[in-house]
């Protein structure tokens, strides 16, 4: 088991839930160490029954740990994650920061693991969009293999952290009141609304966050000639994403061969039947773990397409749940056993 791992931005949206599930899942380690801003240090969490006090973070806070898990923003990631490196720990990191540069892996445990287990150093976990995203696109991409693809996202609240969902909340009670909210995560007002802007501009007219989906899923899939033409919209639901995403192949997928497809893949929950009003649904998918899909139908528009809905809780999958797997997925390397 490991010896030491340290939790950085364990006070944070995503650092909560890697606590829980440290927790739930039992990960072998023999000490647990927890991480956090200067705002933060001195104040007190409880895991497994007993009460720890957040440490600050500061570049000498990593000596003898072996395994870190980190969501913080990304200077705050830039800055300390090489000198957990430098003293010799495996880092996972959530943030936006190392996920494409060069060395450093970019994982989903069910798409890529042997990326993790060949990794030096920092292994990254994807965006939350770009992670439901390619868990979907993995099955099609084996059998089909994946040219394009058009995605729609529907983004939750909690994807901008503490401060995104207390947003949302403030802002609709204002907003019923007929008051004005002083918005601190969104530069536009979330409650009753949809914002299609989530990130800040890059190339083309499109945004980070939807370059992020472009660049991730050919890192992941490790295929550059994949084309993505992504819309990321930040929508007042409280946590979630769902994505309309629409799919080209090389090979024609019928609707039924790609509902196989999907049930066969490991993280994948199926949810579809139009008649009964089955689909996935964000508040029905809050609190798990799988990816879900469900309006599985052919592209009308294109014989070679295939079009469907897909919700996940993009602060487990989409980020605690997939770095604490990557976690797992190197103890069982390392120590045969989880
Ligand atoms: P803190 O709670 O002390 O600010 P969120 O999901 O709310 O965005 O959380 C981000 C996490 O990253 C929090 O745990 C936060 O700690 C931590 N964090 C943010 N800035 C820094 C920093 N400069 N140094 C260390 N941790 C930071």
């Amino acid at each position: 088991m490991f010896e030491t791992v340290a939790l950085v931005g364990a006070t944070g949206a995503v650092g909560r839930i890697m606590r829980q599930l440290l927790e739930e899942r039992d990960f072998p380690a023999k000490t647990f160490r927890f991480l956090a801003s200067a705002r933060s240090a001195g104040s007190t969490l409880t895991f497994k029954g007993q009460e720890y006090t957040v440490e600050e973070l500061t570049k000498s806070a990593f000596a003898g740990v072996d395994l870190v898990l980190a969501s913080t923003p990304d200077d705050t990631a830039a800055e300390y994650l090489p000198s957990a490196v430098e003293v010799g720990a495996t880092v996972i990191d959530e943030s936006g920061y190392w996920r494409m540069k060069d060395g450093v892996a970019l994982v989903i445990p069910e798409v890529n693991p042997e990326d993790a287990i060949n990794a030096k150093g920092i292994i990254a976990s994807p965006n939350c969009s770009t992670t439901q995203m390619v868990m979907a696109l993995k099955p099609l991409h084996d059998a089909a293999k994946v040219t394009r693809v058009i995605v729609s996202t529907y983004q939750a609240t909690s994807g901008a952290g503490v401060q995104g969902t207390a947003d949302l909340l403030e802002g609709s009670r204002a907003h019923l009141d007929g008051k004005v909210h002083s918005y601190k995560a969104f530069k536009k007002p979330i409650a009753f609304n949809a914002i299609p802007q989530i990130g800040s501009e890059k190339e083309q007219g499109y945004t980070s966050e939807e370059m992020k989906m472009v660049y991730e899923t050919r890192k992941i899939l490790g295929d550059e000639n994949i084309q993505v033409c992504p819309t990321c919209v930040r929508i007042p639901v409280s946590n979630c994403h769902s994505e309309s995403i629409t799919v080209e192949t090389a090979k024609p997928v019928s609707p039924e061969e790609a509902r196989e497809l999907f049930s066969n893949f490991p993280g994948i929950t199926v949810v579809d039947d139009l008649k009964e009003g089955l689909y996935p649904l964000p508040n029905e998918c809050d609190g798990r773990d799988e990816v879900f899909i469900g309006r599985i139908r052919r592209d009308i528009s294109n014989p070679d397409g295939i079009t469907f809905w897909c919700v996940s809780d993009n602060l487990r999958k989409g980020a605690a749940t997939n770095a604490v797997q990557i976690a797992e997925l190197l103890a069982a390397h390392r120590f045969q056993k989880v």
